[in-house]
């Protein structure tokens, strides 16, 4: 049998319908395999067109975005397929990939490379899914579109800063993940880390993706490195409940090794060596089977100076009551400010009152989750909430040498029950900052 060539000619091909219908179900033909294998299309028209220009307008810009929702072992594989095989002619290319991003800055800055290998920087869209929360975005419209806060963002106002997550549920199912990284790397070093950058970070050149992120960058290039005697580790054990309930302890969980050393839960105080906040306490708490879901920031305001009310109380009635800004990410999403109000009545007996911003009372649209505003970003090419190479790199030249020393020493964990509040070892790591957990 002969081989046969078919030319197609479609004539009319600068119209609407050739644009709309014809070209369209061509190429779906031929990516179906059902055109022969020797074809040649003609288009023939009045319209004095080029080639080129009939090509350009038979298609439109197909932008292509890859979502990696897959083990990093085999990232940089899909990576390479992505570049090389599908990636578009015409449109942009990017893809979005998850952490973990490494476990320390060596793997993370090889993971780094071999990306760029194959894309570059502005192609890559690093998601930490806490920078797409609704209360993370607002942050810096409350310092910087509110007079009234901006001016109290230093050390002469603040005494701590508190970031808190918590979870009321174990590692259940995701021990095998887990048990690799452990609760410093799964929360601490991206989540709560990306929050404290926005809340620390000077007031950035505009609210350009590389103003804020080169703002962000600074911030964490200016922090103390950690040090062993300011962090506190503990894992969950099994527990039985007054009422009969019974919870495993992390290491009940098949896919982890009875004798692991994992952290589930860990408490450190971190410092920023800069102007603003030089001495400031940064304290950060993160565990799994606590006995609460949340995650808040909780600025802790220093005591009035020589305040009229507390003189004559013998120093109890007021002497804690600092003012306290609470911004409540999750649930229950919120803001609320701490105040010492005068009790109503003709004696003079202060109380601590809430001015309160509670989100589901003031707005009824409901909160659209972190992933949904991450996508539209990543599809509209807006890069802000996304973590740039270099500011990876410094977050890991922050927990690296602690996670190192952690693991060299075999350093054990307190074992708090499943359920509970984690270990005391975190009070007293407060306490020696001259602080109180505000969550209690
Ligand atoms: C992920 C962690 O990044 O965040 C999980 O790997 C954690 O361990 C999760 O459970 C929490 O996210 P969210 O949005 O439910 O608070």
């Amino acid at each position: 049998e002969h081989e046969s060539t078919v030319s197609i000619t479609v004539v009319g091909a600068s119209g609407d319908l050739a644009k709309k219908k014809i070209f369209p179900a061509l190429f779906a033909l031929y990516y179906e395999g059902c055109l022969p294998q020797h074809f040649t299309i003609y288009g023939y028209a009045r319209s004095k067109m080029t080639d080129g220009e009939l090509r350009h307008m038979g298609g439109r810009l197909s932008n292509r975005l890859f979502y990696l929702s897959i083990p990093p072992n085999i990232f940089v594989d899909a990576v390479k397929c992505a570049s090389s095989s599908a990636s578009s002619l015409s449109g942009w290319t990017r893809v979005i990939v998850e952490k973990p991003f490494g476990r320390d800055s060596k793997t993370s800055a090889a993971l780094t490379n071999s990306l760029k290998h194959y894309l570059e920087e502005d192609q890559i869209f690093r998601i930490d899914h806490y920078l797409g929360k609704e209360l993370v975005e607002n942050l810096s419209v409350l310092r910087f579109s509110n007079l009234i806060f901006e001016p109290l963002w230093s050390r002469q106002y603040i005494q701590n800063v508190q970031f808190i997550f918590s979870e009321d549920f174990g590692t259940e199912g995701r021990g095998g993940y887990f048990d690799h990284y452990g609760i410093i790397r799964d929360i601490m070093q991206n989540h709560l880390l990306q929050i404290l950058a926005l809340f620390a970070m000077e007031t950035p050149v505009s609210l350009d993706a590389e103003d804020i992120r080169n703002e962000k960058v600074k911030v964490l290039r200016s922090m103390r490195p950690i040090q062993l005697e300011d962090v506190v580790i503990g894992q969950y054990k099994g527990t039985t409940t007054k009422g009969g309930v019974t919870y495993p302890g992390y290491t009940d969980d098949e896919t982890v090794p009875g004798d692991s050393l994992t952290p589930t839960f860990a408490a450190a105080a971190l410092f920023i060596d800069n102007a603003r906040w030089d001495g400031v306490p940064f304290l950060m708490k993160a565990g799994k089977a606590l006995h609460t879901r949340s995650a808040e920031i909780r600025v802790q305001f220093r005591h009035v100076p020589g305040n009229l009310y507390n003189r004559n109380s013998g120093g109890s009635n007021l002497d804690r009551t600092t003012n306290e800004l609470v911004i409540r990410v999750q649930p229950d999403e919120g803001i609320y400010l701490k105040i010492n109000n005068k009790v109503p009545g003709l004696g003079m007996r202060l109380d601590q009152s809430h001015l309160n911003l509670l989100y589901s009372a003031r707005y009824s649209k409901e909160i659209p989750d972190a992933y949904e505003r991450l996508l539209l970003d990543a599809i509209e090419g807006e890069r802000r909430l996304f973590i740039r190479s270099d500011e990876l790199d410094a977050a890991w030249a922050l927990f690296t040498p602690l996670l190192k020393e952690i693991e060299e020493k075999k350093m054990i964990p307190e074992l708090y029950p499943y359920g509970s509040r984690g270990p005391v070892g975190a009070h007293y790591l407060a306490a020696k900052h001259n602080v109180q957990w505000g969550d209690l």
